[in-house]
């Protein structure tokens, strides 16, 4: 089998728990010389070289990884993916994972998107599309509610409305386009049918035609629990999710990830990295929701620690184009992670509160760290609104539930959150 020839130098960019995870299991790696991380968190400042770099700061990363003789950049946020982070580095030698610009439009337009997935045939929503207000307000006074207003370009998780009426959708229209909250990624908008049905997180490692299928997973993006109140980035995650049945899976690939692989190789794209691909299992049968050109937070915290495959080798595979020669294994056991948060998230929260952390850390048990900050004297700190994940691998989701919130409970800071239902339906089904 082909593997890289020497241990490679690697460089993670982004400063969240999916990063954390991403950058821990690296490390773990035979094939991994060192790792270090920009910016990274609180947290990561531990384990890992941290250097003071946005990860939207393209030149400055591509001087880093330059600078540290880096062999692999593993990007994890859509943002540098969407700037060009991966051309930048291409154009010095540097393999990345994480597709160029043109590959990260399929997230980064949902209008480029929802055009590629009508003319290759892959099932999704109904919609209509538009660059004018009023034209799309008169649009949405003649259809019925609920619909799903959506911005069209990248706006951190917040561009979609799903509107119970046909006013709640006239205001999101008003909002993104004539009040501009989300700026130039509101300049168009997409309005779409209002799908019923349960989600699933399918990540597909793609290289170029090659791809394979990692764990199944489900997040919860609610803030509240019962699926209650406005959406967040996910409040917390299991894999595998069993919704996704060994039937659905095949019938997922044969409609969605296959034909999305060859759509996305057919319009020209060299993709090599991670499309996320968020589906929604309706009456009809699965349809895509949306492409993410990344791996999802949380899911990447309880899908990597599933994974036998050693991470680096796959991910050195995806930037070099040998992935077909790396069969993906995965453990038969579960993984559940509870995000929690900072009180008033995904509004405003308070921030830099002492954070205290259990001393000892029970077997397959991590706290992946998201918004934590080290204070002047070194002491760990909240610093943003999903503060830490707290993920177990367990024989059972069950007993992997358990562990996780049994860790939960031994966390502290002032404002501390979390959902307790994380996996509840799973459990109940
Ligand atoms: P997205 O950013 O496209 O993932 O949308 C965020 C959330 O909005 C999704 O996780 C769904 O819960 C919901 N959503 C998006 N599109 C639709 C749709 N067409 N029908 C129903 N719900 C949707
Ligand atoms: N957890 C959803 C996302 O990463 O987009």
């Amino acid at each position: 089998m082909k593997q890289p020839d020497k241990p490679l130098r690697l460089l993670v960019v982004g400063s969240g728990g999916r990063e954390h995870a991403l950058a821990a299991l690296c490390q773990r790696s035979p094939y991994a010389a060192s790792v270090i991380v920009a910016p990274g968190n609180g947290g990561m400042a531990h384990g890992f070289r941290c250097f003071p770099v946005g990860a939207d700061d393209v030149a400055g990363l591509v001087d880093l990884a330059e600078r540290e003789a880096i062999d692999l950049v593993v990007v994890g946020p859509e943002v540098p993916l969407n700037l060009g982070l991966t051309d930048a580095l291409a154009e010095k030698g540097i393999a990345v994972f994480g597709p160029r610009a043109d590959g990260a439009r399929l997230e980064g337009s949902k209008i480029f998107t929802k055009e590629l997935l009508q003319k290759h045939g892959i099932p999704t929503a109904r919609a209509r599309w538009f660059a004018d207000a009023g034209e799309a307000l008169a649009y949405v006074r003649g259809e019925t509610a609920p619909m799903v207003v959506k911005a069209d370009g990248l706006a951190a998780g917040k561009g979609v409305t799903v509107a119970a009426t046909v006013e709640e959708a006239e205001s999101a229209v008003r909002a993104i386009m004539e009040e501009k909250v989300f700026g130039e990624s509101g300049a168009r908008i997409l309005i779409e049918e209002c799908m019923t049905g349960e989600e699933a997180s399918i990540h597909v490692l793609v290289s170029g035609r090659d791809y394979a299928i990692l764990p199944t997973s489900q997040d919860h993006k609610r803030i509240g629990e019962g699926d209650t109140g406005p959406n967040t980035g996910g409040m917390g995650a299991y894999s595998p999710a069993e919704l996704v049945t060994d039937e659905l899976l095949r019938e997922v690939e044969e409609i969605i990830v296959r034909p999305s692989v060859e759509a996305v190789a057919a319009e020209g794209m060299d993709f090599r990295g991670v499309l996320y691909i968020g589906i929604m299992v309706t009456p009809d049968g699965p349809k895509v929701m949306e492409y993410n050109v990344r791996f999802g937070d949380p899911e990447t915290q309880v899908i990597l620690p599933r994974l036998q495959t050693d991470l680096v080798h796959l991910l050195h595979a995806c930037a070099h184009g040998y992935l077909n020669e790396v069969p993906v294994k995965v453990k038969p056991e579960h993984a559940l992670c509870v995000v929690i948060a900072a009180k008033g998230y995904p509004g405003d929260y308070p921030k830099g509160e002492p954070i205290s952390l259990p001393e000892e850390m029970p077997g397959e048990s991590f706290v992946y760290h998201a918004g934590t900050a080290l204070d002047p004297d070194g002491d760990l700190v909240s610093n943003g609104g999903r503060v830490l994940g707290v993920t177990s691998l367990a024989p059972t989701l069950r007993q992997a539930a358990e562990a996780a919130y049994g860790l939960c409970a031994k966390i502290a800071f002032a404002s501390k959150v979390y959902r307790r239902d994380i996996g509840a339906k799973q459990l109940t089904r």
